[in-house]
């Protein structure tokens, strides 16, 4: 038997304020299970990363509960959430947010403890080998190509051991073959750590492979 890791309960998402507003999210239920990898498709603009964010408590719903590992996290403080998000998840952004003047290496370990640090080089060097990328652990961002940099946001995603990982098109610029093996990484990194993974994905042949796929449309699971 095992756990939720997510539940989102009625979450609507509404942008903007006043006469600009943006109904993104209307009344959203669903929960991923511990150890589940669950794709989520839909149009352009239909709210994917909009989940992402607030799965991370990144955004805030505008009505609603979220529970992370059963913990009601609706309510809580920036700093409350900020220790959520490092004790148990891994984001891969749609846009990396790779820091700009940090190596591969450093980008890698940017999201772990100070004290944690010291150890830890090994690991970012045998995640970054895995993801083909041993010859560019002191490369700059800018220094790499776009499916590169994508390699990196997914090998910091999992350096600190997350129990989810939120990953929003990551293999949005990659060609097939790389797709597949980055897609293997997670899938392998998931199962063999009882680990939830969310895949935000275009990709209907990597959808096909997660154990469910959530569909939003018109915002609402369709
Ligand atoms: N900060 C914001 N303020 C206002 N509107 C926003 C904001 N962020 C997103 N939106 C709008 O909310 C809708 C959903 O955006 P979201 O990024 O979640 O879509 P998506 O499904 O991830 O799309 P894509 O497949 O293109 O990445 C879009 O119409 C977008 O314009
Ligand atoms: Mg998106």
């Amino acid at each position: 038997m095992s756990g939720e890791s997510i539940k989102f309960q009625n979450i609507s998402l509404v942008y903007g304020s006043d006469t600009n507003t943006t109904e993104v999210l209307k009344g959203i239920d669903f929960s991923i299970n511990e150890n589940e990898i669950v794709s989520v498709v839909g149009p352009s603009g239909s709210g994917k990363t909009s989940i992402i964010m607030l799965a991370a408590g990144l955004e805030k719903s505008t009505s609603g509960s979220i529970f992370i590992h059963n913990q009601d996290i609706t309510g809580l403080t920036e700093s409350e959430l900020s220790l959520i998000r490092r004790r148990h998840i891994g984001i891969v952004f749609q846009s990396f947010y790779l820091i700009p003047n940090l190596t591969a290496k450093e980008n890698v370990m940017l999201s772990l403890e100070a004290n944690k640090k010291y150890n830890m080089d090994d690991e970012a060097e045998s995640l970054l080998e895995n993801f083909g990328l041993g010859h560019r652990l002191d490369h700059l961002p800018s220094e790499l190509s776009g499916g590169e940099q994508q390699r990196v946001a997914i090998a910091r995603s999992l350096i600190n051991k997350p129990t989810i990982i939120l990953a929003d098109e990551p293999t949005g610029n990659l060609d097939e073959e790389n797709s597949q093996h980055m897609i293997d990484l997670l899938f392998n990194y998931t199962r063999g750590n009882k680990t939830s993974l969310v895949l935000v994905t275009h990709d209907g042949d990597i959808a096909k492979q997660c154990d469910r796929i959530i569909e939003i449309r018109d915002g609402k699971i369709a």
